[in-house]
């Protein structure tokens, strides 16, 4: 099983590169399941139906979220309903809309994607990501050999830590939300494969995909700015994986890291 997965992708930017560079990513890579996290998908916070279409309209199969999820209200009714292939974290309370994971079926084998969210440095009253993980591990174990998991946080060391906890039980943790992509990408000698983050698909000469001068004009002047999203060429940040249907195990992990002008 071979899964593509893309890291946060921001707005009309992210979507036009991820569109334009797909076709030939699927040719170099062969994906089985292209994931994106798409919590940034409408104008930087939250997703809505005509962007998640877009995306689906060019091949993207699974749609994961994070702390924006639920930031725009045309994208809460398609967290709720159950034909369409996106997930929010685990962790938010159930009374959310949404769900936290997914079974799909990709050439006839089984894949669980679920998604959770940290609590260092990250706003919102969650639970704790830690327990949720071996809880949802120790539930869906037997129903699938293969899982991800799309671990949306801030603190490198809390996404270390959580790397630590599930090596060996999950195929993958795929680490996002901060946009940056880290050097750490590995395959664990327990066949987990795990980056503390994949990065972005958004404009490369920004901060985090936003309009660099709003952003220096509000560290500059200590004062709250209406953010804006950047314009320019965009870089792609991504990984390719290949899992060993038969176990699970991870046994190719591969950083990708172009840009799309
Ligand atoms: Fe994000
Ligand atoms: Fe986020």
């Amino acid at each position: 099983m071979k899964i593509l997965f893309f890291g946060d992708v921001i707005g009309r930017p992210g979507r036009e590169a991820v569109k334009k560079i797909l076709p030939k990513l699927k040719e170099k890579f062969q994906p089985n399941l292209i994931i994106i996290n798409g919590e940034n998908l409408a104008h930087g916070t939250g997703l809505s139906s005509k962007t998640t279409k877009e995306m689906f309209d060019a091949g993207v199969n699974l749609i994961t979220g994070g702390n924006h999820s639920f930031k725009n209200e045309d994208g809460l009714k398609l967290l709720d309903n159950p034909q369409t292939p996106i997930i929010r974290p685990l962790n938010y309370p159930s009374n959310m809309p949404g769900r936290g994971s997914i079974k799909l079926e990709v050439m006839n084998q089984s894949v669980i994607v679920f998604n959770l969210v940290g609590q260092a440095f990250m706003k919102d009253d969650v639970a704790n990501p830690f327990k949720a993980a071996q809880e949802f591990i120790r539930e869906n174990s037997k129903s699938s050999k293969i899982i991800i998991l799309d671990w949306h946080a801030e603190a490198t060391s809390e996404k270390i830590a959580m790397g630590k906890l599930v090596d060996g039980q999950i195929s993958a943790v795929f680490g996002t939300h901060t946009h940056v992509p880290t050097a750490d990408w590995e395959i664990t000698k327990k066949g987990t494969a795990f980056v503390s983050d994949v990065g972005m698909c958004g404009v490369k000469d920004s901060v985090i995909g936003v309009e660099k001068t709003l952003i220096l004009k509000h560290f500059l002047e200590e004062e709250p700015v209406k953010f804006e999203l950047a314009q320019g060429d965009v870089v792609i940040n991504a990984v390719s994986l290949t899992v060993d249907d038969k176990n699970g195990k991870a046994i190719k992990f591969e950083k990708i890291n172009e840009l799309v002008s």
